[in-house]
């Protein structure tokens, strides 16, 4: 895969894909928006737009485009190797990748292209739920939870993803998304709304059970694609430390089934899966080209520490400088801060619960840009913990 963003490929799969189906007025002019926004010296003028408008008249500095899902790949991993998926609802050409990372290496193993999208195909389920895309897929996820499976709707939503004949990929039929009217929304066409036999859910509409089964279909189909994809790479390469990135890595359901799994050892779900991590992996990958040093690992804020942790019978008890009592009503208002908090350039922050030990209890956290130590990554910073040795 190259570094840069392919957009002659994605020009070229246009035709091969119009001719596998079939396409109307109205996906095609959604396909020119797509492709114009991708065109390079458009993404420049974007750039130069919105630049200026929040800096100035400042000298334009030069654009260094990157491949999307190798930011997203480059801003994860706190393992010297380990099998990366980046996946999302879509980043140039790619919908989801694979990747092997080894040292500052990363090779991707197996690439998926628009249109098969497991992001656009939860988005479009959120917004038949009623939902905004691309906002409210976390309302999706914990609407699941509730439901029950339904073999009717979850053979319907199997129409929807599906295994590509390799028996490893997802594919999405386009159909259902993008090829078709578009009456009721322009995530899903009206033949998914004939194939689930119900409207979509207005947002202000009673949620019903059905409602809830339909969520947890799509979570479910959501689940089973990702971690066929995931496993596949865990069992070519051998490696069984697993890295989550992209917008599709903020379903935390989805991380955890993937998690435990007998055969994933452990997991680190970039925090910023969306498109702020992608941001980071290109700094680190425009510096990394341009000095030849590659930074320090982001593991985590200097001037941002998670803070002590507390005992869960000392979550409430105020430190012993200060004069306020421990009460209820109390929770609300910051403890004192001590003389270091007020200085120029400090940031405070204030917990109130997880504990590690009661001298710690309700304590202030405090940092500073130029004085904070980097922390050491923790399990609970870092990574979900992760297991014993593998077996
Ligand atoms: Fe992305």
């Amino acid at each position: 895969m190259e570094r840069m963003t392919d957009t002659a490929r994605l020009l070229d799969q246009g035709p091969e894909h119009n001719a596998e189906w079939a396409v109307d007025d109205q996906t095609r002019v959604w396909q020119r928006w797509l492709l114009g926004w991708f065109d390079p010296a458009a993404m420049q003028c974007y750039h130069h737009r919105h630049w200026r408008k929040e800096f100035g008249d400042l000298r334009f500095p030069p654009l260094y485009p990157m491949a999307h899902h190798f930011g997203h790949a480059l801003a994860q991993s706190p393992f010297d190797q380990a099998v990366c998926l980046t996946i999302d609802g879509s980043g140039d050409q790619h919908t989801a990748v694979v990747w092997r990372k080894d040292g500052d290496a990363l090779e991707a193993l197996r690439e998926v292209f628009i249109p098969h999208s497991l992001g656009w195909f939860y988005a479009a389920i959120t917004e038949y739920l009623g939902f905004e895309a691309y906002d409210g897929e976390y309302k999706v996820m914990g609407l699941a939870a509730y439901g029950r499976p339904d073999p009717e709707l979850q053979a319907k939503v199997g129409r929807v993803v599906g295994v590509a004949a390799d028996g490893i990929e997802f594919r999405v039929e386009p159909r259902y998304l993008h090829h078709g009217a578009h009456t009721w929304s322009g995530r899903f066409t009206d033949e998914l709304v004939e194939l689930l036999g119900r409207p979509p859910r207005r947002p202000d509409d009673e949620l019903i059970r059905w409602h809830e089964d339909l969520a947890y279909a799509a979570q479910d189909a959501l689940e089973v694609a990702v971690s066929r994809l995931v496993l596949w790479g865990v069992r070519t390469t051998g490696i069984h430390e697993v890295c989550i990135g992209g917008g599709v890595g903020l379903n935390v359901k989805m991380n955890s089934r993937l998690f435990e799994h007998p055969e994933v050892d452990d997991l680190f779900a970039q925090p910023l899966c969306s498109d702020s991590g992608a941001a980071i992996g290109a700094a680190l990958a425009a510096c990394l080209e341009q000095t030849g040093a590659r930074p320090e690992p982001l593991r985590t804020w200097p001037w941002v520490r998670p803070g002590p942790t507390t005992t869960s019978s000392a979550c409430w008890r105020w430190p012993s400088s200060t004069t306020s009592g421990p009460t209820t009503s109390a929770r609300l208002s910051p403890p004192s801060l001590p003389p270091a908090a007020s200085s120029a350039g400090s940031k405070a922050g204030w917990r109130l619960a997880r504990g590690r030990s009661d001298s710690e209890a309700s304590s202030p956290i405090l940092g500073a840009p130029t004085t904070a130590t980097r922390s050491t990554p923790s399990s609970s910073s870092v990574s979900t913990g992760g297991r014993s040795a593998r077996r």
